[in-house]
């Protein structure tokens, strides 16, 4: 079983990808590992790089490639489970080419959370976990991001045919089965 990646298009942040991840890891018996996640981890380390990503989140910017990959290495190594679900990475060109060209990995398929951004920001604003980029300027600014290099990465996948539209307004159950059909044989929507 190959990796599988998760991501959404410029719909990004506060799409409800952790909250999915966390029934796919129930149903589907994946590992879950969230670049995000492991991001904050590291910063809260006390690591080298650790003013650096706290910086680099704080403002809504991508992280080096080189310093999450490793991370991502890093868990990818402490579990014995061969299946992966990849959440917010790649998020641009240089996470998908540096990835692809040091672990040889490509996704199954992508899934694509297409959500407003008038919802995700309502959806951020009450997220309530302490986060420094749960606010109204970086949330600006992690749009603008996810337009300008997010975009590019869901267009490739695209083009080999990988991703697969999920509507992301709905309650997180009716979210849930369409998520399912995309696990299922036949495999769900190609996004146009
Ligand atoms: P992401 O990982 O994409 O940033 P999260 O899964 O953390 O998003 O979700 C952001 C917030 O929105 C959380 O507070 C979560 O409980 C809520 N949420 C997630 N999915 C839905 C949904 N389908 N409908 C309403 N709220 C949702
Ligand atoms: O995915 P999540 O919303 O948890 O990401 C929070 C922040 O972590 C991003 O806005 C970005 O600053 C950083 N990040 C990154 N590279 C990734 C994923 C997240 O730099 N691949
Ligand atoms: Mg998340």
């Amino acid at each position: 079983m190959g990796t599988l990646f998760f991501f959404n298009l410029f719909c990004g942040p506060g799409s409800g990808k952790g909250t999915q991840c966390a029934n796919i890891v129930q149903h589907y018996g994946y590992t879950h590992l969230s670049a995000g996640d492991l991001l904050r981890a590291e910063r809260d380390s006390g690591s080298e790089n650790g003013t650096m990503i706290d910086n680099m989140i704080a403002e809504g910017k991508i992280v080096p490639s080189e310093v999450t990959i490793k991370l991502l290495e890093r868990a990818i190594l402490e579990t014995d489970n061969d299946k992966f679900l990849i959440d917010g990475f790649p998020r641009n060109e240089e996470n998908r080419a540096a990835f692809e060209s040091v672990t040889g990995i490509e996704p199954e398929f992508v899934l694509f959370f297409d959500c407003s951004e008038e919802e995700m920001t309502r959806r951020l604003l009450s997220r309530n976990q302490g986060r420094t980029d749960d606010n109204i300027e970086t949330i600006k600014k992690r749009f603008k991001v996810y337009m300008e290099s997010s975009l590019p990465v869901i267009e490739y996948y695209n083009s080999k045919g990988k991703v697969r539209r999920i509507d992301a307004t709905k309650p997180v159950e009716e979210v849930f089965d369409a998520v399912k059909a995309c696990f299922a044989p036949s495999g769900g929507t190609i996004a146009a």
